[in-house]
């Protein structure tokens, strides 16, 4: 940032005066001129909200973004022209803990940076040319506020009859209030916030009210989603309600919060909120969030109804750019529970799941990043993710950790976590066209790979964590050895790199990577290659060997074939963890399987998808639902993006939109549609780049009419899917007609 606006200083309350509070500051200023332009930019860690004359600025929630502290922070800037008054002005801030000040749960593992503390500059300009500056300094005042304590993890307090009228407007007497005290910044560079802001996108209305007791009730939003609630209550001075939010019930219809990790965490998700009395009160929290389906409210006053309480949806609140849905039922559920997975993970940084851990996983975000990409125009999400594993990684000796941002690193990241930080990078590239993204990381990508050859015997990478949560797994895998899932994506990692070294002029370190990828492919099939019988020896293993080209062309149709009569002789049931099923459908679709994968989102026993949706689910559970691990190892989350990779399948393959790593950014699109059987239409978008791209096809009485809209500007290579007949296209609309064939090709 320009350094103009460093004459700010970092401002809080004294430690011993706050406890656990979420301070007032406030400052007045008068203006003397008629404004032209009024800029706010500000830092509040770890969360703040800022009103001007009592009114909020925007309508973020949980900013800023989340980072490493040390090494940056992220600045909001605020347009605030219209918000400044004639004479008396007031700026408010009201500081959150946020992940600044996370000082309750992982305590051991210190994951806190400091007490809560603001920066900011005001920006004013006069009509007459003056320019002046109102900054967080010194002259500021501040108070204990109505937020008494509030932690991302365990929750938020809100005591209403502490709460000051007016403190953020002119006129309101400070005079009791404190000084601020001056404080040390955070130690990073101040950035500005890019990253579309975190807002609430939606609001719930509850599907069910039971009570269970005098003043408790049990409150079923209906979706398990992560958020928060917002009540409407009418209680005399002092009266308690508190919130408790879990994922699901017991058998006894109860709260049962052992899959939101309380394990693990040691806290629960709880709300409490003490009412001013003397009226309708109203109130959400600000500085944290929940992953829940269900609320238990207790000690509420009166009558409760739908009316008292709404769900609020909360996540960064990035631009839709896909869409899909086709004839079947089935896949539409499946596509909107990968999307509420998603949003539900995404706060700045991508999260494992929205409950226990909230933690940039890197494996977890490998097979999220692509149909992030393909839903939402996220891509500055994983820009900025990508700067956490840089920063994470300079932190700690040069090489990626297993999670980023955040001081819960897990340790250094074991090979397979590790290769998202060359694999995103692609993704990103591969759908925007932007080769900043591989400039920017070359260096520490090729760190990485120089690593792991170091680490590699004989061309394997032995460690990973595998194919994460196959069924019966409990996370270590039973199906696939993680030597085989980490070698093949070492090979992949190092093909990648070699394709960025030729794009960026390095081309030696480009040829070298070629030449390791030949080799790791070698060992690859001579170590984990069952030739005779065509096969990886799992399906998560012949999937993404075909998916990555491993597998020599000759005998790709028997591997695929040894892929089916795995599924078949399973009774039609999946053994893939979170990397199989990035792969699984699509290979099937490409080597004539399509039936066999739409058979697959079929089946309803365990495990299963339509088993997940049988028993309730409403976002992708961790893993595939094994009582067993309800049992020894605390339940698991029911909220973990990682088990969506199937949703890529909806768009490159049954609408057959990809795009060409060769003219990256859809300047150039493959469109191949591959028709299973049982699907009579599908209809999909995406906005590229260059504009909306749109591949809509329906079987019209044995026909297959297929519309296309190719954005102006790109051109597309169309192929029917029964003639195999090509066209070209460019921007323009279409109607291509083919003959549908049962069960494929003529
Ligand atoms: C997380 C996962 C993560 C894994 C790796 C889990 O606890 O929730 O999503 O990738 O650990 O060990």
């Amino acid at each position: 940032m320009k350094s103009k606006v460093y004459e700010a200083q970092w401002i809080g309350m004294a430690a011993e005066r706050r406890g656990d509070n979420a301070p007032l500051l406030r400052r007045r200023f008068a203006l003397c001129g008629e404004v032209v332009s009024a800029e706010l930019n500000i830092c509040g860690l770890g969360y703040y909200e800022a009103w001007i004359n009592g009114v909020r600025v925007a309508d973020h929630v949980l900013d800023p973004a989340q980072t490493d502290y040390t090494e940056r922070v992220m600045v909001v800037r605020h347009d605030v022209t219209g918000m400044m008054a004639a004479g008396e002005n007031v700026l408010g801030v009201m500081l959150g803990d946020g992940w600044y000040n996370q000082n309750k749960v992982w305590v051991e593992a210190c994951l806190w940076y400091g007490e809560p503390r603001l920066w900011c500059v005001l920006a004013i300009r006069y009509r007459d040319g003056r320019e002046e500056r109102v900054c967080s300094d010194e002259a500021w005042r501040c108070s204990a506020g109505p937020v008494v304590s509030n932690n991302v993890y365990a929750g938020e307090v809100y005591d209403a009859r502490r709460e000051q009228p007016g403190w953020n407007m002119a006129g309101f007497c400070d005079d009791e209030w404190e000084r601020v005290v001056v404080m040390e910044g955070p130690g990073g560079r101040m950035e500005l916030q890019t990253i579309p802001p975190i807002r609430v996108t939606q609001t719930l209305t509850p599907v069910s009210i039971r009570g269970v007791g005098e003043g408790s009730y049990m409150v079923d939003m209906g979706q398990n989603h992560a958020g928060w609630v917002k009540i409407r209550l009418q209680g005399s001075a002092g009266t308690e309600i508190t919130l408790r939010f879990a994922e699901r019930l017991d058998d006894a219809g109860m709260l049962d919060t052992s899959s939101t990790g309380v394990f693990a965490t040691g806290v629960e998700q709880r709300d409490r909120y003490i009412c001013r009395g003397g009226g309708v009160e109203e109130w959400e929290p600000r500085f944290t969030y929940h992953g829940f389906r269900y609320v238990e409210v207790s000690g509420w006053p009166g009558a409760f109804s739908a009316e008292a309480i709404s769900g609020r949806v909360v996540h960064t609140d990035f631009r839709v750019a896909g869409g899909f849905e086709c004839s079947d039922e089935r896949l539409d559920v499946l596509h909107r529970m990968a999307l509420w997975t998603h949003r539900s993970n995404v706060r700045s940084v991508p999260e494992d799941c929205p409950a226990r851990e909230r933690c940039g996983w890197l494996g977890d975000a490998n097979v999220v990043c692509e149909y992030s990409l393909w839903n939402y125009d996220s891509r500055s999400l994983w820009e900025k993710y990508l700067d956490d594993i840089e920063t994470t990684r300079r932190l700690h000796g040069g090489l990626p950790c297993n999670i980023a941002p955040g001081k819960r690193t897990c340790g250094m990241a074991r090979p397979d976590w590790a290769m998202a930080f060359v694999m995103i990078p692609w993704y990103v590239y591969v759908h925007s066209g932007a080769r900043g993204v591989l400039e920017r990381h070359w260096e520490g990508m090729t760190r990485l790979i120089e690593h792991l050859r170091a680490e590699a015997a004989e061309w394997i990478v032995e460690d990973g964590y595998g194919d994460w949560c196959d069924p019966g797994g409990d996370g270590l895998c039973t199906h696939t050895p993680p030597a085989l899932t980490s070698s093949l994506w070492f090979y992949q990692s190092a093909r990648v790199l070699s394709k960025v070294g030729q794009l960026l002029g390095e081309t030696a370190a480009a040829e070298k990577y070629e030449h390791w990828a030949g080799q790791v492919k070698a060992a690859v099939m001579r170590r984990f290659y069952d030739a005779a019988r065509a096969t990886f020896g799992s399906q998560t293993g012949n999937a993404m060997a075909l998916a990555f080209r491993v597998v020599p062309e000759e005998d790709e149709a028997r591997v695929a074939a040894a892929l089916v009569e795995d599924i078949l002789g399973r009774d039609t049931h999946v053994t893939t963890g979170i990397m199989g099923l990035r792969y699984l459908f699509e290979v099937l679709s490409g080597h004539g399987h399509g039936d066999l994968a739409l058979a697959l989102m079929h089946q309803d026993s365990y495990p299963s998808f339509g088993n997940m949706l049988a028993r309730g689910a409403t976002t992708l559970w961790e893993g595939w639902g094994e009582p067993e691990h309800d049992l020894a190892h605390g339940a698991r989350s029911l909220n973990h993006p990682m088990m969506g990779g199937y949703d890529n399948w909806f768009y490159t393959t049954l609408a057959g939109m990809q795009p060409d790593e060769t003219q990256p950014g859809f300047a150039h699109i493959y469109l191949r549609p591959m028709p299973p059987r049982g699907l009579a239409w599908v209809r999909a978008w995406h906005d590229t780049p260059y504009g909306r791209l749109v591949s809509a096809w329906r079987n019209e009485g044995g026909e297959f009419v297929w519309e296309i809209e190719v954005p102006a500007g790109c051109r597309a290579t169309a192929t029917l899917p029964f003639s195999g007949r090509q066209c070209r296209l460019e921007g323009g609309t279409y109607q291509l007609r083919d003959t549908y064939v049962q069960g494929g090709r003529v």
